[in-house]
């Protein structure tokens, strides 16, 4: 069994300086401790005490080309060399953003921030700003980032959100402001229908409806057919505006995003993660016509930190390398791969996982659904079953995210799956 007795001692110390021991809250769900890491490379990561893991956590989603790539390292490098943030444009941040117009449907315009949770913040702001009015629609267990406005809806028991027609938002955080509680409408995803009664009621009063493409932060669960075509068609109709918060499906599940593979164009969109391999990166695209209100100074998009050199060279490596090696289609082959293993292993070990997602990152839980559709189907899940699974996984040498989601790199080899798939068998029958 492996020991973790270096990282332990250094746990204790770190919990008597960094509140909770961590730096974000995800990292304190971790197995058996939060652990301390020392070196990753390709499709694995060492930690402290020299165990080895085949990583499929990837930071929570950016290394989508694996740990330390050579190319990434070369690009950041040389940037820095040239400086580091100079308060002013530079070369390869104009060449990153002419790349990601021509990559992303609804990039007409776009302006580069550091975190997923702050552009998502700036499109909100927008959004009231283009059309007048208050107020969201908001989908329960999508993840919009941390700030205060989205820490509403997050999560929550059934007995908690009440009805699915008009669900309460849950508080996710103390310390919210309550004046903000009103300015989401919140419902269940995946239900046309009830989006429609609530646009019926509701429409005068919502600058703008956001969503994940693909809902990734709960489960993984696809759009249902007819869904975000619906939620296009209503927004048009009634001028609110769709918003993508692609932060997770970007870059991962097509090179426009998951606008682009399903064909559905938003005004607004949100990416971050995987576009920069770990250094910190988002955008807020748009069309011109909602954008232009940036442009004249009308809405203010801000951040002494926005495009340094190494963020800008580590992204437009990135998305170079991506296109080159068509890396998407790759993961959608390897991703797949990864859950029919999985789910023939479980069936072979006889028990109930259901592995759902699209390839590229998809979703393992503990669950006698044949499906899940929406957050509230996704309690269905037993959470402490899979935690236990995790942990079988982690002492044999395989990381995994601690509430079901997988995500694959292209450095993943086919090798490196079958291991996964041989291990999660072992661990399923154990
Ligand atoms: C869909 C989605 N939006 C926004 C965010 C927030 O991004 P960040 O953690 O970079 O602030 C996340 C983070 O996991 C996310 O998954």
């Amino acid at each position: 069994m492996p020991t973790y007795d270096k990282s332990k001692e250094l746990y204790e110390r770190a919990c008597r300086v960094l509140s909770g021991g961590v730096a974000s809250e995800f990292r304190k769900f971790s197995t058996p401790h939060p652990l301390f890491y020392a070196k990753g490379e390709g499709s694995r990561l060492w930690d402290v005490d020299g165990n080895e893991y085949l990583d499929f956590t990837l930071s929570q989603g950016p290394l989508v080309l694996g740990h330390s790539h050579p190319e990434i390292l070369h690009a950041v490098t040389e940037a820095s060399q040239a400086g580091q943030l100079y308060a002013g444009q530079h070369l390869q941040e104009l060449e990153l953003a002419e790349l990601l117009q021509r990559l992303i449907p609804c990039a007409e315009r776009l302006r580069f921030s550091l975190s997923g949770s702050e552009a998502d913040h700036a499109a909100l702001r927008l959004a009231r700003a283009v059309t007048g009015r208050p107020r969201f629609l908001r989908f329960e267990g999508h993840y919009h980032g941390w700030f205060d406005s989205v820490a509403w809806g997050v999560g929550g028991t059934l007995p908690d959100m009440g009805p699915r027609e008009e669900p309460t938002a849950v508080p996710w955080s103390q310390g919210l402001p309550s004046e903000i509680r009103d300015e989401f409408l919140t419902l269940p995803w995946n239900d046309l229908g009830l989006v429609e009664q609530l646009f019926a009621r509701h429409a005068s009063e919502l600058a703008a409806v956001i969503t994940e493409p693909v809902m990734c932060n709960n489960g993984c669960i696809p759009p249902q057919p007819g869904f975000l075509q619906g939620l296009r068609e209503l927004c048009t109709r009634h001028g609110v505006l769709l918003i993508f918060d692609e932060v997770i499906t970007g870059f991962r599940t097509s090179l426009g995003g998951a606008q682009q593979l399903l064909g559905i164009t938003p005004d607004l969109a949100v990416f971050g993660k995987a576009m920069a391999s770990g250094y910190p990166i988002s955008i807020l695209a748009g069309k011109e016509q909602h954008m232009r209100l940036i442009a004249e100074g009308k809405v203010i998009h801000a951040g002494t930190m926005n495009s340094g050199n190494p963020c800008v060279a580590a992204a437009l490596k990135t998305v170079q390398i991506l296109e080159r090696d068509q890396i998407p289609a790759r993961l959608k082959e390897l991703g797949e791969h990864l859950m029919a293993g999985l789910a023939d292993a479980s069936r072979r070990a006889g028990k109930p996982l259901l592995v759902q997602g699209l390839g590229p990152m998809f979703h393992a839980g503990f669950t006698p659904q044949a499906t899940v559709r929406d957050y509230r189907e996704t309690l269905s899940y037993d959470k402490p079953a899979y935690a236990r699974f995790v942990a079988g996984m982690h002492s044999r040498g395989i990381r995994l995210i601690g509430r079901g989601l997988w995500y694959v790199s292209a450095a993943h080899t086919p090798a490196d799956l079958d291991r996964a798939i041989s291990t999660a068998y072992e661990v399923l029958c154990g």
